[in-house]
């Protein structure tokens, strides 16, 4: 099979075959089929789209390219939550330890955060000693005894996504459904929870900007994950604005923490809340919606789900003690207010530009290989819809002097302010089970 004419039947949209499939993949990991080839079939792939089977192909193909998790030695049901990237985006530090406490197993492994998205790891990093690197041994006792882990991948998973997704960022083929799909997805199904929940973010600060094709995206990834036995659930939600107030490491950890003593900002704790309540529907371990949202409240209230947070901390080398007193974090040095130049209500935060914001004050990498400042970001104090006054502060840079002045640009530039009344954004756009 010569993978030239693999190519030709794409761009002249055939479908794929198992085998051809194969024969590309297993190539390319292998080291045996050139970039240059494999970048062709992306753009084809891009054109052409994929069918639902070579989709399911595709996915198993990535998923057998390297190790897979097996979660059966741990008694309970294993869930996973996934995130394709925001602005602000700490729900898994939330989630994971209310879900514990509700009985749940959450055994996540999470990533790092590049260019304007912030990457849980690097939050947990924020944390005083708390680790990432964990063994497999120690991961799989800490979630059995503590019902939560978070941490880097232990196993070489889905080596053929890392190759892929690193030809496709430069040569302009990520946009496409057919292969984010395929690549979110063996990376979950290699993680072995049996209950997948996909947060969708549509808007500004996501990768999918237009509603129609992140509805396309979860649909797919949720016939795929269904057809490979693990039920899935998408749930598309609005990034058009930062989720919560704090963007960056330390502050959004302190907002997580601050969520779980039930005094988190209205729209993340709205979305802890619904994503909490899908997952436990999702499980079984609540019947109705209703019933769901009672346990989560009361989880908060009674203070197991702080309580989980601190043993998660604990197991994983960092001081518990931060979830008490938040002056173990890193501070930056200086807090710079951005003054609104107008006054009205607030229209539009461009979430990106906030994103965009925070990494230029240290908080993201533009590269890899960069290093993060934990204790710096922005913190919003007024949100969509909000009404604020000339010489107001809109937004809070924490900074140790790095990029002050284009952030404080960038940011001050990200709201658009008009004199109409404007209604809150709708966060939950969608679910598509
Ligand atoms: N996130 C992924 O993991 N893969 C993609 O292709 C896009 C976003």
């Amino acid at each position: 099979m010569r993978v030239v004419d693999i190519i030709l039947k794409k761009r002249y949209g055939g479908t794929l075959t198992k085998e051809e499939i194969h024969e590309v993949i297993d190539g390319y990991v292998k080291g045996n089929v050139p970039d240059y080839q494999v970048s062709a079939l992306l753009m084809a792939i891009c054109f052409q789209g994929l069918n639902d089977e070579e989709k399911v192909n595709l996915t198993m193909e990535m998923l057998h390219s390297g190790e897979q998790v097996d979660l059966s030695s741990i008694d309970g049901i294993c869930v996973d939550k996934h995130s394709t990237g925001g602005v602000g985006d700490k729900t898994s530090l939330a989630i994971g330890p209310i879900l514990a406490a509700c009985g749940l197993k959450i055994a996540k492994m999470s990533g790092r955060g590049l260019g304007h998205t912030g990457g849980t790891l690097d939050k947990l990093e924020s944390i005083p000693g708390c680790s990432i690197n964990v063994s497999s041994e120690d991961f799989f006792k800490q979630v059995k005894e503590v019902g939560v882990a978070i941490i880097g991948q232990t196993k070489n998973i889905t080596p053929a996504d890392k190759k892929l997704y690193a030809l496709r960022d430069v040569t302009g083929t990520v946009d496409s459904i057919g292969l984010i799909a395929s690549s979110i997805m063996s990376k979950k199904l290699a993680s072995g929870a049996h209950f997948i929940l996909i947060d969708v973010k549509v808007g500004d600060g996501a990768f999918m900007k237009d509603e129609d094709q992140a509805r396309q995206l979860s649909k797919t990834m949720v016939k795929i994950g269904n057809s490979l036995g693990r039920k899935t659930v998408c749930v598309l939600t609005n990034m058009n604005e930062p989720l919560g107030n704090a963007v960056g490491n330390s502050l959004e950890v302190i907002e997580a923490i601050e969520t779980l003593k039930g005094r988190g900002p209205k729209d993340f704790t709205n979305l802890v809340y619904d994503l909490c309540s899908k997952l436990l529907l999702m499980t079984g371990v609540c019947k109705a919606d209703k019933d769901a949202r009672i346990l989560i409240k009361e989880k908060i209230e009674n203070g197991e789900a702080l309580e989980k947070l601190r043993q998660m901390i604990k197991y994983q080398g960092g001081n518990p003690d931060v979830v008490d007193d938040y002056s173990l974090f890193k501070k930056a040095k200086e807090v710079v207010p951005v003054l609104s130049e107008k006054a009205g209500y607030i229209k539009f935060e461009e979430a990106l530009q906030i994103g965009v914001g925070a990494m230029m004050l240290g908080a993201g990498r533009e590269n890899k290989e960069d290093d993060v400042d934990h204790s710096v970001g922005i913190v919003m104090n007024k949100k969509v819809g909000d009404y604020v006054k000339k010489g107001e502060p809109l937004a809070y840079l924490h900074t140790n002097g790095k990029g002050t002045k284009e952030a404080y640009d960038k940011v001050l530039n990200a709201f658009e302010i008009v004199d109409e009344v404007v209604e809150e954004n709708k966060l939950i756009l969608g679910v598509i089970e």
